[in-house]
């Protein structure tokens, strides 16, 4: 095992009712402004603004809302976040959503505390924020699992980047899997597929030999996969759907990682097409992955071997690299089976979009088995056309 460190500071309120029973005692803690944030309005379609409204109401606080925070929030929505935040000495900041609200969110917090500009701040000057305003998360779609950590995935749209910056951690997260009820289900679906990306992008970093995050990852991608296939059945199923909802914590609250330098390859080319095309997340990454792993698996085959075999079930073939590729079959099939794009065609991508210039501005990682150059990640993407 590396040597590593791990702290996770958020405390998780997890289950049914979790947010009528918890929230009014957290928000005792805290000052009297708070900052209710959230999308494009699915909250006030399916009751959630309602109770949590409510709730602050009951608790007299005062409400800044900060609403309108778009799929993929983009740098210019940061901004207008932190200067509300700021004008109103927000003490609070309640990001109710997915994973595009909690990143806004954990920018704002960090942004609203600084005299600088936080992307030139760490992309430029590699220094990171250590001042926030408290952050609380109400899920209400489940994958990313951004609630237990501190990174947030941002577009500047106009550096034309997709690009991770670190924020505020939330101190609280609420998980209440009936809140997602009303996710419309190809968005589930997408959603459990990140959190089976982040797991494999974990599984297949380094180092490759044996160790305990391994084994837990195991058991979490099997989890996920026999949880989709429930809800293929059972679409509002609620144990499978809060499986679901606690494999996507914990596929990202850094246990997983543990000892390990993470892959996340698929990611980094996932977000830079992102950048240029705006497309859904795990929608995007079930193209790349299985085109990816063909593309690498030879320089790290025992590792795909094992996948293979205890996650998918595969029987041992002919050699180590036959079975590898009999893994990477196997997730392919089920990209297929649970109805996700298998090309950029599928995923909607316009056909003129460069790929070249995708491409070039991805990040290279070094927890990738093989490491890429961008003529090779140039032809991942022709590829996925
Ligand atoms: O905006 P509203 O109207 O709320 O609609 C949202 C949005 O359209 C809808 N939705 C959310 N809860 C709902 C609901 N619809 C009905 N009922 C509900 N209860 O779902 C849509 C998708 O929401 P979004 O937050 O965009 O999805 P997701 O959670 O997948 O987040 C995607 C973002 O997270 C980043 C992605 O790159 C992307 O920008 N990621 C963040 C990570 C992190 N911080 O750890 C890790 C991931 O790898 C990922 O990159
Ligand atoms: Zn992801």
């Amino acid at each position: 095992m590396n040597n590593f460190i791990f702290q996770n500071k958020t405390k998780v309120y997890f289950g049914k009712n979790s947010v009528k029973e918890y929230l009014g005692n957290v928000l005792d803690q805290y000052g009297e402004v708070v900052m209710l944030a959230y999308g494009g309005g699915s909250i006030k379609r399916n009751g959630v603004y309602d109770d949590v409204m409510g709730i602050l109401n009951q608790k007299k606080k005062r409400v800044v809302e900060f609403s309108g925070i778009m799929s993929n929030p983009t740098y210019a929505k940061v901004q207008e976040g932190a200067a509300l935040a700021r004008e109103n000495h927000v003490d609070l900041i309640l990001a109710v959503g997915g994973g595009s609200v909690s990143d806004c969110c954990k920018i704002v917090s960090a942004q609203a505390m600084l005299d600088e500009d936080i992307w030139e701040m760490q992309t430029v000057k590699h220094t990171y924020p250590s001042k926030f305003i408290p952050l609380a998360a109400i899920v209400t779609v489940f994958g990313t699992g951004s609630e237990m950590n501190n990174g947030a995935v941002i577009t500047n749209e106009e550096k034309k980047i997709k690009g991770a910056l670190l924020g505020a951690q939330a101190d609280v997260a609420f998980l209440d899997p009936e809140y997602s009820m009303s996710v419309p289900f190809q968005q589930v679906i997408s959603g459990a597929f990140d959190t089976l990306s982040h797991a494999m992008e974990t599984y297949f970093g380094k180092p490759e030999e044996n160790n305990l995050s391994d084994d837990i990852n195991e058991a979490v991608m099997r989890s996920v996969i026999r949880n989709i296939r429930v809800l293929l059945k059972d679409e509002n199923n609620y144990e499978a759907r809060s499986e679901l909802a606690w494999a996507s914590a914990m596929a990202e609250n850094s246990i997983l990682k543990i000892g390990k330098v993470t892959d996340f390859q698929a990611h980094m080319i996932e977000h830079q097409l992102g950048a240029y095309t705006n497309c859904n997340h795990g929608a995007g990454l079930a193209v790349i992955h299985p085109v990816l792993y063909r593309h690498i698996y030879k320089s790290g085959a025992a590792r795909f071997a094992r996948f293979a075999q205890n996650v998918w079930g595969v029987e041992a073939k002919a050699n180590e690299e036959k079975t590898a590729l009999a893994g990477i079959d196997a997730l392919a099939a089920f990209i297929k089976e649970i109805g996700l794009p298998t090309t950029f065609a599928e995923l909607g991508i316009p056909e003129d979009t460069d790929l070249r210039v995708v491409a070039d501005s991805t990040v290279v990682t070094a927890g990738c088995c093989k490491k890429l150059t961008h003529d090779e990640i140039y032809d991942i993407l022709k590829e996925c056309r």
